[in-house]
């Protein structure tokens, strides 16, 4: 099929490759000439593992090319699919809708009379017919829109876009539910549920989805305010009750709480969304949520201070600063934010990550950026790992010497094994374990 995929960042550029991969001829439309120069010459512009390889393979066999804008071949796509970001309104919970509507807007002066399109960014419910009565004005007619919300995670993006646990598809018209199951039907044939809702349902899907997942990581990590306070241990705690096929063990992991470029902007922008539909009070919890999802980054300012005392000059490393492992995406990284607060403590602060220095560029010159762990260790009072890179995971304690006097250590994602750290010497504090030597 010829389709378009409109917007290439982590969710965009992942689905064209995927799609182009399934044996689609597929047109990526990117606005960002540094994004677009960078995938035309076979680069992923951030960190998704097997992605670059991927979009090599698909480009040389010509199936997938990339333009700035709309033109004759891309309006000849018989399915567009939008993928434009929507991050959070500066001033507000809200989502800034505007790139969606620019998007569809400009797609609308291009697009066939028979075409589909459909909508694959989160948005807030209502949001899809909005968007088509908008198209249908500028088409001229009524433009056949679907939405086709997506489930991929970072780190594992391309697998999740070609092997989904589902597909779901909100549409109002069967045309655009055939064309949609026809673009999907190679995956659809290894017997991947297909579920057909209306577009209200399909738009909600997701930040219902987001909003649960967001609720079960801070609802262990309300439980580690609890056990920090009570000589209990979360980490046990969790796989006890995990255990319970109802709760289940994922992401039932306390740390220091979820980030990047989902979770927090989409609970907080169903949070303004119910209060605009008159049902705030419904997903009032989600405002508890999140303020239990900061607190864990506030924890470990604590612990450091309660611990080095007067922050001032004292040397920190910080050991990964994207929002998860296998990602180089740094928008509101826990692990990041934490290192920008106690460097504004006037703490001496080095990062370190094995993927996310490039994206972090030239922004926040107050952290000293460490070539390797070794050389950000060196006279370091207090080593914070906040992000669980699997390098981090199996580092040694002996591995570093006797560079860190101080031997401190803060697991914020509780994946080091504390026994064998405090027999190495070490001081090793576990958010929600009462694991303290
Ligand atoms: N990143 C994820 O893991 C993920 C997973 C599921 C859903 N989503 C959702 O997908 C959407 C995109 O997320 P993302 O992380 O890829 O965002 P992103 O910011 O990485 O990418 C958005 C891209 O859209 C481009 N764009 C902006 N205006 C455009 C226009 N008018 N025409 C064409 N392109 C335009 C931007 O230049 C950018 O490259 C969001 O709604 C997000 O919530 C993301």
């Amino acid at each position: 099929m010829k389709i378009s995929v409109i917007g290439l960042g982590y969710l965009g550029a992942t689905h064209a490759v995927a799609m182009a991969k399934l044996g689609h001829e597929v047109i990526g439309i990117e606005p960002d000439e540094s994004r677009l120069s960078a995938l035309q010459s076979g680069k992923v512009p951030f960190f998704e593992p097997g992605l670059e390889e991927a979009l090599l393979e698909v480009q040389k066999s010509g199936t997938l090319t990339f333009q700035s804008a709309h033109d004759e071949a891309s309006a000849a796509c018989e399915l567009h699919f939008l993928c434009v970001g929507t991050p959070q309104l500066a001033d507000s919970n809200a989502a800034d809708t505007s790139h969606v509507f620019a998007a569809a807007s400009e797609l609308a002066a291009f697009i066939s009379l028979d075409a589909v399109v459909a909508g694959k960014s989160t948005v807030p419910v209502g949001t899809a017919q909005q968007l088509k009565d908008e198209m249908s004005k500028i088409a001229g007619f009524e433009v056949n829109l679907a939405w086709n919300p997506e489930f991929l995670r970072e780190g594992t993006a391309l697998e999740d876009s070609l092997k989904p646990d589902r597909i779901v598809v909100g549409t109002w018209d069967r045309e655009a539910e055939s064309k949609l199951r026809e673009v999907y039907q190679p995956i659809l044939e290894t017997g991947t549920p297909f579920i057909s809702l209306d577009v209200p349902t399909a738009e909600l899907v997701k930040v219902a989805a987001n909003s649960f997942l967001a609720t079960k990581i801070s609802f262990i990590n309300a439980m580690a305010e609890v056990a920090e306070v009570s000589g209990a241990d979360t980490v046990a705690l969790a796989e006890a009750i995990g255990f319970d096929e109802r709760i289940g063990k994922k992401f039932l992991r306390n740390g220091v709480g979820f980030g990047g470029g989902c979770l927090p902007k989409d609970i907080r922008a169903f949070i303004a969304r119910a209060e605009e539909l008159g049902v705030g009070s419904a997903v009032d919890f989600l405002k508890d949520i999140d303020e239990v999802n900061l607190r864990r980054r506030d924890r470990v300012v604590e612990l450091a201070r309660q611990d080095l005392k007067d922050l001032r000059d004292k040397r920190i490393l910080v050991l990964g600063i994207s929002f998860k492992p296998d990602s180089d995406d740094l928008r509101d990284s826990p692990s990041l934010d934490v290192a920008l607060r106690l460097s504004a403590l006037g703490a001496k602060v080095a990062v370190h990550d094995p993927m996310a220095l490039g994206a972090l560029g030239d922004r926040h010159p107050e952290l000293e950026r460490a070539k390797d762990i070794e050389a950000g260790a060196k006279d370091a009072e207090l080593i914070f790992l906040g992000t669980e890179w699997s390098e981090y995971k199996s580092i040694e304690p002996a591995s570093f010497g006797d560079l860190v006097a101080n031997k401190l250590i803060i697991d914020g994602r509780n994946v080091l094994d504390v026994v064998s750290w405090q027999a190495a010497g070490w001081r090793l504090i576990a958010l929600g374990r009462n694991v303290h030597n």
